[in-house]
């Protein structure tokens, strides 16, 4: 199939190197010249696993190109995606600003029949709104259908989630597009879910609010198990092995961020409220999140008394371990507060460094070249990403750099035992903390 995706951020990148890579010609469209020349060279913008090779390996095999001009992709492809960004406002509503001015632009180049495909995630009946937008825009009457196929990948994973997706919803009014959908997905040989466009819609602000739930869910069970002494990953492993319930998403922490639940929770709480029916359980999801972080931070100062002139360590910035993404991520969160508080941190993060340096909120703490330089003359280390490397590093050595030896895990990524055993003072969440004689 030819198609062309407009946008090149995670998920407009990341499937269009998939999408080529079983057998469809794909241009990858940006309005940022710089991404799209830097693409052109063989550039890769975000870390993501896997993705460079494959961008590479299409570039090479003609079947991917990269283009600052919606008309080349439109003139050259039966299937348009729409993969631009939908930010969240400070009251939760998502700014559809982007998704309108692309379905202008879709239309003014509009001449033949098209399927134009929403992947952006979206609040219900935006299909609608795009419906008209292009019909009025359209002066040519050029025939086109609208659909919906929200996407469900992960970042760290993208590549396999978008390889092997668990299913894939397509939601359309029109027999011949979902056709034309199918064809698209053939080669990924998933389960697929035909719905009208509302419910495609839904069920993105559905699956993800769900997900947040669950953390929610399970965060709240640790902070029980914290006052009762009751050990939250083994309650996670029991729920978890109801395969109603199940274990994935029950990993308590520090809260979930990243650049999609808090925005879609928000989101779907705003689009509920617009549609009168209010969502207030996830006004408690949200709630229990933020609460989340407060109690570790809590249990931080309650530990260490006064954080003002400590040096602190704190390893991990991203949102969760193989991404280099920082955006709303609660590790950065955790620093900026322990600066405000007068605190010396020094943080150290395999992938997030680079963009961790260009925000304000961590400005001030010290970038270390690795984990054992951060905790050097540390009063005690804070884990806040999950990276794996993390575990494996030499905690006897890590003692030895620090002048107190206070670790507060907000990942649960240590084994209590073991560190106590080398004389750690160690907290985590929703677990007895370990205090050596
Ligand atoms: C999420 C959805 O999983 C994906 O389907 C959707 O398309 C986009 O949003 P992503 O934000 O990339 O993906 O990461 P995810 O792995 O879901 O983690 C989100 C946040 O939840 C992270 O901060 C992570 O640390 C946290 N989390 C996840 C937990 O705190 N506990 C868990 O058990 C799982």
């Amino acid at each position: 199939m030819d198609i062309s995706i407009i946008g090149s951020g995670y998920v407009g990148l990341v499937t269009g190197a998939c999408f080529a890579d079983v057998g469809h010609n794909v241009i990858c469209v940006d309005n940022d010249e710089a991404k799209v020349k830097a693409l052109q060279a063989g550039r890769i913008p975000i870390y993501e696993p896997g993705l460079e090779q494959i961008i590479h390996r299409n570039v090479t095999a003609h079947r991917l190109r990269f283009s600052s001009s919606i008309r080349e992709g439109v003139d050259n492809s039966q299937i348009v995606f729409i993969a631009v960004p939908t930010p969240p406002q400070p009251n939760g509503e998502v700014d559809l600003s982007f998704i309108e001015k692309v379905s202008r632009e879709i239309a003014d180049v509009l001449t033949d029949y098209r399927v134009i495909v929403d992947k952006s995630t979206v609040p219900v009946k935006t299909g609608e709104r795009v419906t008209e937008t292009i019909k009025r825009y359209n002066r040519r009457g050029a025939k086109f259908d609208v659909v919906s196929n929200p996407e469900f990948l992960r970042e760290g994973c993208a590549i396999h989630d978008l390889m092997h997706p668990d299913r894939i919803v397509i939601g359309s009014q029109s027999q011949h597009a979902v056709d034309l959908m199918k064809k698209v997905y053939e080669p990924f040989m998933a389960p697929i879910l035909v719905t009208d466009i509302n419910s495609a819609e839904l069920i993105k602000h559905a699956a993800n609010s769900f997900l947040a739930l669950k953390i929610s869910y399970i965060n709240a069970i640790s902070a029980i198990c914290q006052v009762s002494g009751a050990d939250v990953e083994k309650v996670a492993d029991g729920i978890g092995m109801d395969r109603r319930i199940g274990r994935q998403f029950l990993n308590a922490g520090i809260g979930y961020g990243g650049s999609c639940f808090p925005k879609d929770v928000a989101a779907f709480i705003h689009i509920s409220d617009q549609l009168g029916v209010p969502f207030t359980l996830l006004q408690e999801v949200q709630r229990i999140n933020g609460l989340q972080k407060e109690r570790f931070l809590k249990l931080i100062r309650d530990t260490l008394w006064v954080l003002r002139e400590k040096r602190i360590a704190v390893w991990g910035l991203t949102f969760k371990p193989d991404t280099d993404d920082v955006r709303s991520s609660v590790a950065v969160e955790l620093v900026d507060a322990m600066l405000r508080e007068g605190a010396h941190v020094s943080v150290y993060d395999p992938k997030g460094m680079e963009k961790g340096r260009e925000l304000k909120a961590v400005a001030d703490a010290k970038f270390e070249k690795s984990p054992l330089e951060a905790v050097k003359g540390a009063e005690a280390l804070v884990i806040a990403t999950e990276w794996p490397e993390f575990a494996n590093i030499d905690f006897a050595e890590v003692k030895k750099q620090m002048t107190t030896p206070i670790v507060f895990d907000g990942r649960n990524l240590l084994n209590p035992e073991t560190m106590g055993e080398l004389g750690f003072h160690y907290h985590s969440i929703g677990r007895a903390s370990v205090i050596p004689r």
